[in-house]
């Protein structure tokens, strides 16, 4: 399916109209913003196309109620959008700046001005733009092989925002005891059937990549079976034998915090992936409020939060692309 010509993955950056309108070039730059990653694959943004600038909205349609209470996955998955746009734009010559809109009832998330007379592209960091189009998350466990130290630092380094820090883990016991957070948050969210029937509902709608009939066997199993256990023991291992935990830690817990949380997350994979460096988000041990805390006084958080943990690492497997709603969706 991804090697189809229509597939969103195959976007061609020669086919950038350099001569068009704005609105022809933003269509464009969209086209690399869907790519983003986002939880269960909810894309919950949506575009709006101004004269100078693109608004960002955060699609409540598109939230993950029972998993996400709090949005903090919705806001991050519009964060790695926003931030897959500001790359693209960078590549095309526009400079962007961003203004980050204070949830007040409204669904505008940010406001991205896009200025086509700066000459960014060089500035934009190399292998970025790149790897937008190659980027994917992988589930498989991964090589035990550490990660040299020069390309964490480079990782560390990537991270911009003031309020946004990269905590690296890579000792046994401090993963032991993660996984061990992950194996009850399992355990918890398997035991409610509203989170059961939630999962479900994203698995047969086919975002996770699944085929059809896997769709609706995985929902099946998912919604009539008792997981919590093998799934915690699985997760917990895959946690435990990564060479590398990474939590992105904010000062604050606002929509704010998670949109830049997001941005850095996606310029980090996106560095990682050039490198040859597989990620994957692990969120149960965030999304059970309890275990959060627990989490956060592991990691001897007391002024800030843990906004976002992955595994990064090395992975032969395959992985395929999953599907991205059309752009004509996504535009308002
Ligand atoms: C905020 C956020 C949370 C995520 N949490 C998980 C998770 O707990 N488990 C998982 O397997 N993938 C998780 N993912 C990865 C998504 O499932 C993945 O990005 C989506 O399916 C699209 O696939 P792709 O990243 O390969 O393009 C998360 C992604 C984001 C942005």
């Amino acid at each position: 399916m991804n090697d189809h010509l229509d597939s969103p993955w195959n976007v061609d950056e020669r086919a950038f109209p350099a001569n068009a309108p704005f609105e022809a070039q933003a269509r464009f730059l969209l086209r690399y913003a869907i790519l983003a990653p986002s939880s269960h694959n909810s894309q919950p943004w949506e575009f709006e196309i101004r004269p100078d600038a693109i608004d960002v909205f955060a699609d409540e349609s598109r939230w993950l109620e029972i998993a996400d209470a709090d949005k903090r996955e919705l806001f991050l998955s519009v964060g790695c959008a926003i931030e897959n746009l500001r790359i693209a734009a960078a590549r095309f010559g526009f400079a962007a700046s961003i203004d980050y809109v204070p949830g007040d009832g409204d669904d505008l998330a940010a406001t991205v001005h896009l200025d086509p007379k700066a000459e960014t592209a060089s500035r934009a960091r190399p292998g970025l733009f790149e790897a937008m189009t190659d980027r994917r998350t992988t589930h498989h466990p991964y090589d035990d092989r550490p990660i040299p130290g020069d390309v964490l630092d480079r990782l560390r380094d990537c991270i911009r925002e003031t309020t946004v820090t990269l905590l690296v883990i890579d000792e046994d016991d401090r993963k032991e005891s993660i996984g061990r957070l992950q194996f009850r948050a399992d355990e918890h969210q398997f035991d409610d059937p509203a989170y059961r029937a939630e999962l479900g509902h994203w698995i047969g709608t086919g975002a996770l990549g699944a085929s059809w009939v896997m769709a609706r066997v995985g929902r099946l199993a998912v919604t009539h079976l008792d997981l919590g256990g093998r799934e915690g023991r699985k997760n917990a291992a895959l946690l435990e034998r990564a060479p590398v935990l990474a939590v992105l830690v904010t000062e604050a817990d606002d929509d704010e915090s998670r949109l830049k949380a997001g941005r850095a997350f996606e310029r980090l994979t996106l560095l990682a992936t050039s490198e040859g460096i597989a990620h994957h988000p692990v969120s149960q041990t965030l999304e059970v409020p309890r275990i959060r805390s627990e989490l956060a006084a592991e990691l001897g958080l007391e002024e800030s939060v843990p906004q976002h943990l992955f595994r990064l690492g090395y992975s032969d497997e395959d992985e395929q692309h999953t599907p991205r709603r059309p752009l004509e969706e996504v535009v308002r």
